[in-house]
């Protein structure tokens, strides 16, 4: 199946770039996770029922869109472009029209990944490098501020990881590398998920 036929089965459009242009050094580009890498993912990648995702910089909101279909689990999405923010927004309202039966929450906030109060249920959190490492810092501080007042276990899943992300986790953080899942015929050596977990 193509992308766009992908898309079509979730009822929303999420195919495409959109660039910032030079109005952001420090927020990258929206492009979607690959249907293809979302389903190699979650051949490994089991999700319980009592799981919660955030998605920072969700973009038009595919992994949301796509995990809640699959998994029915509450799903939040975090994207700071308007534009981009409007189209999760309608196809939240067309993928929620035709999937009724599915209650679990889905919630698109419109802001600044760094300031999204973490729920004390989140526990996954996904990041297709979304932005620069400092904003990155910031967003995990805020999950370990969170994980020590609410002691729980809490994954960090990495699309495409880039190598700041990577030194930053494990030299100064707890989280620790548990799984590497590769994106089979894939064009370079970063299309890949790592899995860090506290
Ligand atoms: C590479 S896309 C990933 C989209 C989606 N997570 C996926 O995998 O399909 C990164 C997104 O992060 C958004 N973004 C960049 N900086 C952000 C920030 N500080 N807070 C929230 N969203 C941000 C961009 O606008 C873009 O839509």
């Amino acid at each position: 199946m193509t992308e766009r036929m992908q898309d079509k089965s979730l009822y929303i459009k999420t195919v495409g770039i959109r660039e910032w242009g030079n109005k952001s050094a420090k927020f990258n580009r929206y492009e979607a996770t690959p249907y293809e890498a979302l389903d190699k993912l979650f051949i490994t990648y089991k999700i319980d029922k009592g799981d919660r995702l955030v998605d920072f910089g969700c973009g038009r909101g595919r992994v949301i869109f796509y995990i809640h279909n699959r998994f029915h689990i509450p799903v939040t999405g975090i994207e700071v472009n308007d534009v981009t923010f409007s189209e999760a927004l309608e196809n939240k309202k067309w993928y929620r029209y035709n999937n009724k039966d599915i209650r679990a929450p889905i919630k698109l906030e419109s802001y600044l990944a760094q300031e999204y109060q973490i729920n004390p249920s989140d526990n996954i959190f996904y990041f297709f490098n979304p932005f620069k490492i400092g904003i990155f810092k910031a967003v995990v501080n805020n999950i370990l501020a969170s994980v020590k007042e609410y002691e729980r276990g809490v994954d960090i899943i990495l699309y495409y990881p880039m190598p700041e992300y990577k030194k930053f986790l494990n030299e100064e953080t707890p989280f620790r590398l548990i799984d590497k899942i590769r994106i089979p015929g894939a064009h370079d050596n970063m299309e890949k998920f790592l899995i860090y977990r506290i």
